[in-house]
């Protein structure tokens, strides 16, 4: 059974007490610290902050939405989704998540569908309480939400590999929650033609994107393709992040 330090992380409990992963070593060789998944300032906050309210927008105005994920990490995304779909009553149409590393998704499929015995008790302890943290202050419970992602994560499989340079992607989406790390050893990522072509080719009209980064290269391409760019306030000692909107036809 491979403990986080097999797959290169350290546990850190952030502000908030909710739980992230930091790389032992740092992706950036000039960097003394390996990148944290999460802000030090609250893991489950910061992405109730950036991403779950973005899908709590699209829910009020899309039914059925798609979602894209790019950085499955720890799944606060995908549970921060449920969250709101369950909150609302809706229903998602397609949650598309990629990961670079096969072990994240292999840990969160075992953890999802209650394998624990696959898993070592401080790799499902971290899941454990990225989820009570998640649904701090809401009603819903644990096995509401891990029920509703069983639908959309049955097998490792409906989990994707890296997002490559040359992806063909699998449908069109509503909302892209960008989440994969600034890193250099995936730079096409933030790359502008790529972002051009992920936009122009799976972005639904109405469509928001949004993520922790603040890049030139993708404020030319969201704006290249129709969206108009809200500056938000960076989560705790971050500068700023971004939000794109492309609002076509729905008010
Ligand atoms: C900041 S963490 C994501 C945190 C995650 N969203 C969560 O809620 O816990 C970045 C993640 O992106 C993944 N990643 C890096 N490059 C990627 C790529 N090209 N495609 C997909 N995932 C990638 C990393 O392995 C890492 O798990």
């Amino acid at each position: 059974m491979k403990s986080w330090q097999d797959l290169g992380f350290e546990i850190e409990i952030t502000k908030d007490e909710s739980p992230t992963l930091r790389l032992l070593q740092s992706l950036d060789p000039a960097k003394a610290f390996g990148e944290s998944m999460h802000h030090s300032g609250g893991a489950s906050i910061e992405t109730t902050h950036l991403y779950g309210n973005v899908a709590a927008e699209i829910l009020t105005k899309i039914q059925k939405p798609h979602f894209m994920v790019v950085g499955l990490g720890l799944g606060y995304i995908e549970m921060n989704i449920a969250r709101e779909a369950i909150k609302r009553g809706c229903s998602v149409g397609l949650i598309t998540s990629y990961e670079a590393i096969p072990e994240l998704s292999e840990f969160f499929i075992q953890w999802l569908h209650d394998r624990a015995g696959n898993l070592s008790p401080e790799v499902s302890s971290v899941y454990d309480q990225a989820l009570m943290h998640v649904l701090k202050g809401t009603e819903i419970s644990e096995n509401q939400i891990k029920s509703f992602l069983k639908d959309h994560f049955q097998t490792v499989a409906d989990i994707h590999g890296p997002l490559h340079a040359d992806v063909q992607f699998v449908s069109r989406y509503h909302g892209f929650f960008y989440d994969a790390y600034s890193s250099k050893t995936h730079p096409h990522l933030w790359e502008e033609d790529f972002l051009n072509r992920l936009l122009r080719e799976s972005a639904e009209p109405y469509c928001l994107l949004t993520t922790y980064a603040v890049k030139g290269t993708l404020k030319r391409a969201l704006k290249n393709n129709g969206f108009s760019i809200t500056e938000r306030e960076g989560f705790f000692t971050k500068r700023g992040s971004t939000l794109g909107v492309r609002a076509s036809g729905v008010s």
